[in-house]
């Protein structure tokens, strides 16, 4: 039998990982051909430094590329030679127009059903794998039949993908759920069959769910409320913690051990960042302010007010320990990624974090172990609008976490990278003026031990004496 073709239009976060593990779990059953009109990422796909960083993707792309895996430009060929399309492109937060500010903007999901129209010579079966608002299937598919060549159908299907960054192989490897939502006609539930019969490849037929369209497109959404959602719940109790000396990793654990609630996703910190969780519960927020639903909109926009609001709080925090002024003092930041394992800056909480110590005019002395100094020199300028030269005078990227450390007045930790708990900090400590700080964002750290060297320590959620 032919394998099945299968075409992926974006290759990014998404797009990259999802097909390397569907071509190295389809093996001879598929050919998986990922392309992108970023040339420079198709490119570094096809190399041996990949265009992104997580656990265990290199090996995966190694054992198919050239094999049954393929990163490619060739839009236009991918479409043709395709049995189904996953359209994996991104859909950022609108930054004009009606909805700036929270609608998603869903142009290249648009562009992506204009190129599938253009270019399908026979059915196909288009998969959104984006994070879109609820109802884009009808979109999609309002585009496709009005621009098609006659005689071709399409079945449009959603599959959103709940992958997380840093974990996304394994996730992949093992999902919690694969969510198929597609129409309840013969041919939409035959589509429907079509894809589950790619992830049956590895996942077991009991964790693959389908439903209708909607309930899929509005799933993800949801998915990603509640999550950040529970963020930002702890994130609030580390507020009343620090002012009623409580200890928010006690009361994380002494509510995870209810079952209803469980123990994951309460970890308190500096905020949420990421490409999704703002943007999806913006997009949220405004699917239900159209719907004039107003109460259910103000709910969910208070997740990303208190985010924002952790972020200031933490930052503001290192001002006033630093005796109302940071004004030319050099501090550290551990970590600029928006979550360990991942070399991902989007809505990191550090850009926000770095971007009010700059007002301030401090010296930044950064260091991550995968983020790449063009990155935060590129995300630091966009928060730095019109002043874009302070980011020249105020902030060094090192490679070496001792040398951003040397001589700092203090230091703060705004990723969970694991190997900022193996330090040598009382070698650091030796270097700092006094009183030398360390300030916690993620409550990593051994607080006990480093106020034994003489730190002052400011954690999340927590009174240290
Ligand atoms: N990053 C995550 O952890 C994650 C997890 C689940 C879902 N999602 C969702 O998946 C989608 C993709 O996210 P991502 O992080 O992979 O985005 P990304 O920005 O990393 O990748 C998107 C890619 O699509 C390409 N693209 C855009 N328009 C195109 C077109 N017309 N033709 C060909 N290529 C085109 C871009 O060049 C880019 O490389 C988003 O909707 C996101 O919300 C992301």
């Amino acid at each position: 039998m032919a394998p099945t073709n299968i075409c992926c239009i974006g290759a990014g976060y998404v797009g990259g990982p999802t097909c390397s593990v569907i071509a190295l779990k389809g093996g001879d059953q598929v050919k998986v051909t990922v392309v992108d009109i970023n040339q420079k990422r198709i490119a570094a796909w096809n190399s041996d430094e990949l265009p992104i960083y997580e656990p265990g993707l290199d090996e995966v792309v190694q054992q198919c590329r050239g094999k049954n895996l393929f990163f490619s430009t060739d839009v236009a060929g991918a479409i043709k030679a395709a049995d189904l399309i996953f359209v994996s492109v991104n859909t950022p937060t609108k930054l004009y127009g009606l909805g700036k500010g929270s609608a998603a903007d869903v142009k290249y999901i648009e562009s992506c059903a204009r190129a599938i129209a253009e270019h399908s010579e026979g059915p196909k079966i288009v998969i959104e794998k984006s994070t879109v608002p609820a109802r884009t299937a009808e979109t999609l598919d309002r585009i496709l039949r009005a621009n098609c060549k006659p005689g071709i159908t399409f079945e449009i299907l959603s599959n959103p993908e709940f992958l997380a960054e840093g974990t996304a192989i394994s996730d992949l490897m093992s999902p919690d759920r694969v969510l198929i939502g597609g129409s309840t006609t013969p041919e939409g539930q035959k589509a429907i069959q079509a894809l589950s019969a790619v992830y049956e490849h590895w996942v077991p037929k009991d964790r693959i769910i389908t439903t209708n369209t909607w309930s899929s497109e509005l799933s993800k959404l949801a998915a990603n409320a509640f999550l950040a959602q529970r963020i930002s719940s702890i994130n609030a109790m580390s507020a009343i913690c620090e002012a009623t000396e409580a200890d928010v990793s006690e009361v994380a654990r002494a509510i995870g051990k209810d079952s209803r609630l469980g123990a994951k996703f309460l970890q308190a910190s500096v905020g949420f960042g990421g490409s999704c969780f703002q943007k999806d519960i913006l997009n949220l927020v405004y699917l239900a302010d159209s719907l004039n639903l107003h109460e259910v909109a103000d709910y969910w926009r208070q997740v990303v007010i208190l985010n924002d609001w952790q972020e200031r709080r933490f930052s503001t925090r290192i001002i006033k320990a630093l005796f109302n002024t940071v004004s030319s003092k050099k501090i550290c930041i551990l970590g600029f990624a928006f979550k360990k394992n991942t070399g991902d800056t989007r809505e990191s909480a550090a850009i926000y974090v770095c971007q009010h110590l700059m007002d301030e005019g401090a010296q930044l002395a950064i260091y991550d172990p995968k983020v790449k100094a063009e990155q935060i020199d590129l995300d630091l300028k966009s928060v730095s609008q019109g002043q874009e030269d302070r980011v020249d005078r105020l902030v060094t990227v090192h490679s070496d976490p001792y040398e951003a450390m040397d001589g700092a007045h203090a230091v703060a930790v705004l990723t969970e990278w694991d190997e900022f708990k193996t330090y040598d900090f009382a070698k650091v400590y030796a270097t700092m003026p006094k009183p030398a700080f360390l300030f916690d964002g993620r409550n990593i750290l051994d607080h006990a031990a480093l106020r034994q060297m003489g730190f002052e320590i400011e954690a999340i959620g927590k009174k240290i004496h």
